[in-house]
């Protein structure tokens, strides 16, 4: 397995480019089940999560080619099914879930099991596609999903879920009638999946927003759409560059998709200058300590609450940060602590006491997020820091080491014996 050596200690200087959102491209890719015609989707990252869901459509009948311009179609569905092999690797293989069952009028899905994050249950996906007319049975392991076609229905999402409203959004596009959600997730990969439902002929309004109406149509035609750039790998580099003492310019991002990271970076101390489609941060010589409790957008997003403890580590003063989404977001904190960081947990608080310096160690990738905080920890350590199992951070950072690289950071991959 692969591994990454980073020795710290140099602020972060120059201009990147911003790749396309990770977490958009999975709900667009799942759209190609939706209609017999052809989907092109540009500014396709090059991720392991994106290679899983093109494999997921193979399997469902899909042929596809192409690179960052990605073209699929599935004119007919030979499998309606995602398999435990597939699904066990990356959980949002469950958006398929929604779609084939409008297309296909069934669908069989591997439970996702848990989740080094959090327990992270998909009852709302199937608590609204069941009111929806679904019959749905669990069944070694497997939902089984069966409706000859479902109808509108006005419901209301318990807890706020993004790819909860994002299966039922599709699904909701080719039902009888009209659907109405209540409490759906604001996120930017929403309007952006309802803007390419629409080109294809769907009805959706209110996008966005927390109420989302769609009127149900009995066709989609094929489509061609550009994906929206990833605000994750942007607040991953904006909060890198600022504890890095760095002055970076992001390029091809929306900063208004990151403005509570903004505002907190800010507050920390850092310049921040948001342009049209660009961003640049300048850091300060050290950062201050900041509070932040994470929430569904336009709150502090989650995705980013490991990235910026790292920062909060090597900050003047204590930050106290909430986590709200997930009940175990905390993996990063004993390899950080590792390092030298100072941080103290309890239930989905922690209280974090900067020190003036992280120290390299050997440590550990466990889930996405958590490794790109041990990265940027690693970029401002006094010495060599080893991040073993990176194929965590391939999921959802293209080419990290070089792009980092690019802008001073003195990280290099190391490959395993095994040739992952
Ligand atoms: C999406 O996951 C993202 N994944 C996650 O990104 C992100 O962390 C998360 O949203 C929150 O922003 C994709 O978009 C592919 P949720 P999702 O359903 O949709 C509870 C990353 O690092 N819940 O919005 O699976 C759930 O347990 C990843 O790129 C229920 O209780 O998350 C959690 O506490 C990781 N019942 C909360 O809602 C349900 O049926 C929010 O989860 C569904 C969710």
């Amino acid at each position: 397995m692969d591994r990454f050596r980073i020795d710290g200690g140099h602020p972060l200087h120059g201009t990147v480019q911003i790749n396309g959102a990770k977490n958009a491209a999975l709900p667009l890719l799942a759209t190609a089940i939706l209609t017999d015609e052809t989907v092109v989707l540009h500014h396709l990252p090059n991720l392991g999560d994106i290679r899983t869901m093109c494999r997921l459509l193979s399997h469902l009948g899909a042929e596809w080619r192409g690179g960052e311009t990605i073209t699929v179609r599935l004119a007919g569905v030979e499998r309606a099914e995602a398999p435990y092999e597939i699904v066990k690797t990356m959980r949002a293989s469950t958006l398929v879930l929604g779609p084939l069952l409008a297309r296909c009028g069934r669908a069989r899905v591997s439970l996702p099991g848990g989740c080094a994050i959090g327990a992270r249950p998909m009852g709302l996906h199937l608590q609204a596609l069941e009111r929806m007319g679904g019959r749905i049975t669990i069944e070694n392991g497997y939902i089984v999903a069966e409706a000859r076609r479902l109808r509108g229905i006005d419901y209301t999402f318990e807890t706020v879920t993004v790819t909860g409203t994002e299966n039922i959004m599709m699904a909701a596009t080719l039902a009888d009638g009209t659907t109405t959600l209540h409490n759906a997730a604001r996120e930017p990969e929403i309007p952006d999946l309802a803007q390419c439902l629409t080109t294809m002929g769907a009805q959706i309004h209110g996008a966005g927003t927390s109420d989302i109406t769609i009127q149900g149509v009995t066709r989609l035609r094929g489509v061609e759409h550009t994906i929206i750039p990833d605000r994750i790998v942007a607040g991953t580099f904006a909060i890198a560059t600022a504890m890095t003492g760095g002055d970076v310019t992001l390029q091809s991002m929306v900063p208004g998709h990151i403005e509570a990271l903004l505002e907190k970076l800010a507050a920390a101390g850092a310049k921040i200058f948001p342009m049209t489609d660009a961003l640049r941060v300048v850091g300060p010589p050290r950062l201050e300590a900041v509070d932040c409790t994470t929430a569904p957008f336009p709150g502090f997003a989650t995705d980013l609450q490991a990235q910026f403890m790292a920062a909060m580590t090597i900050a003047n003063g204590s930050s106290v940060i909430n986590e709200t989404v997930f009940e175990n977001r905390f993996m990063h904190v004993g390899e950080l602590q590792r390092m030298g960081a100072n941080i103290q947990v309890q239930g989905s608080t922690a209280v974090v006491k900067g020190v003036p310096r992280l120290r390299g160690a050997p440590v550990m990738a466990t889930d996405l997020r958590a490794s790109a905080s041990l990265v940027l920890a690693g970029l401002t350590a006094e010495g060599s820091t080893e991040i073993e199992r990176v194929y965590h951070i391939d999921r959802g950072y293209e080419q990290i080491e070089t792009r980092l690289g690019a802008l001073g950071a003195t990280m290099t991959r190391e490959h395993g014996d095994d040739g992952h």
